[in-house]
């Protein structure tokens, strides 16, 4: 029964600590994007997208994390035989990782409420493609443990989600340089709106 309760609320911790990190990444590129805008547009936005991921981290991220992390020590030390699995092993070390993501996160935060991250939003866009890889993989090797299947049709789905993550960015590009496109329009038309009159 302890290891149900654990396994339930390590699964809700999860939950809550990728919503943070998904928020985080987001909110990283509208705070690099808002430094493009003019006053006093960007400092309006730069401070409140500043109080936003303080909250989010402080709030939501940091407890789901900690959440997932103590559960998962429940979970163990009800049944420590499960330490000997490869999975496990494989697993901790994924989950190192996005520990390592989730504090980076916070120097990140840092560096732009001080205004001294050069890093642009389509760079922030890629940098929040690492948690859903490592969501995908840490779940993959929660789920099949030490019969994760690594064959044609695994390989396939791997390259399925690569091809939609790719999609995404070029997407995301293609908008923004729409969006440009539109504005240098309008731009040109008011000139020569004004140099009519
Ligand atoms: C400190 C880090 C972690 C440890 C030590 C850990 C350990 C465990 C253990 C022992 C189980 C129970 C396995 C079972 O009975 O089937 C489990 C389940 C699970 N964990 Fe974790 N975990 C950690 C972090 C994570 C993270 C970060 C994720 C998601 C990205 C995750 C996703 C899952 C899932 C989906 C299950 C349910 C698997 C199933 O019931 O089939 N875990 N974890």
């Amino acid at each position: 029964m302890a290891y149900s309760w654990f396994k339930a609320f390590h699964l809700i911790g999860v939950v809550v600590w990728f919503a943070g990190l998904f928020y985080m990444g987001r909110l990283f590129v509208y705070h690099a994007e808002a430094s493009l805008q003019p006053e006093p547009a960007k400092s309006i936005l730069k401070s409140q997208y500043e109080l936003m991921e303080k909250r989010l981290y402080n709030i939501i991220t940091t407890p789901g994390m900690y959440v997932t992390v103590v559960m998962a020590i429940g979970l163990i030390s009800t049944e420590p035989e499960i330490l000997k699995s490869w999975w496990l092993h494989a697993k901790l070390g994924l989950v190192l990782l996005l520990i390592g993501y989730h504090h980076y996160c916070k120097g990140i935060m840092k560096k732009l409420a001080k205004d001294e991250c050069q890093w642009t939003g389509q760079q922030f866009r890629v940098f929040n493609e690492a948690p859903t890889v490592l969501l995908i993989s840490i779940v993959l090797l929660a789920v099949f443990k030490n019969n994760l299947p690594l064959d044609l049709t695994t390989w396939l789905i791997a390259a399925l989600v690569v091809l939609m993550a790719v999609g995404i960015q070029l997407y995301a590009r293609k908008r923004r340089l729409d969006k440009e496109k539109q504005e240098q329009v309008s731009t040109e038309t008011a000139t020569i709106a004004t140099s009519a009159e």
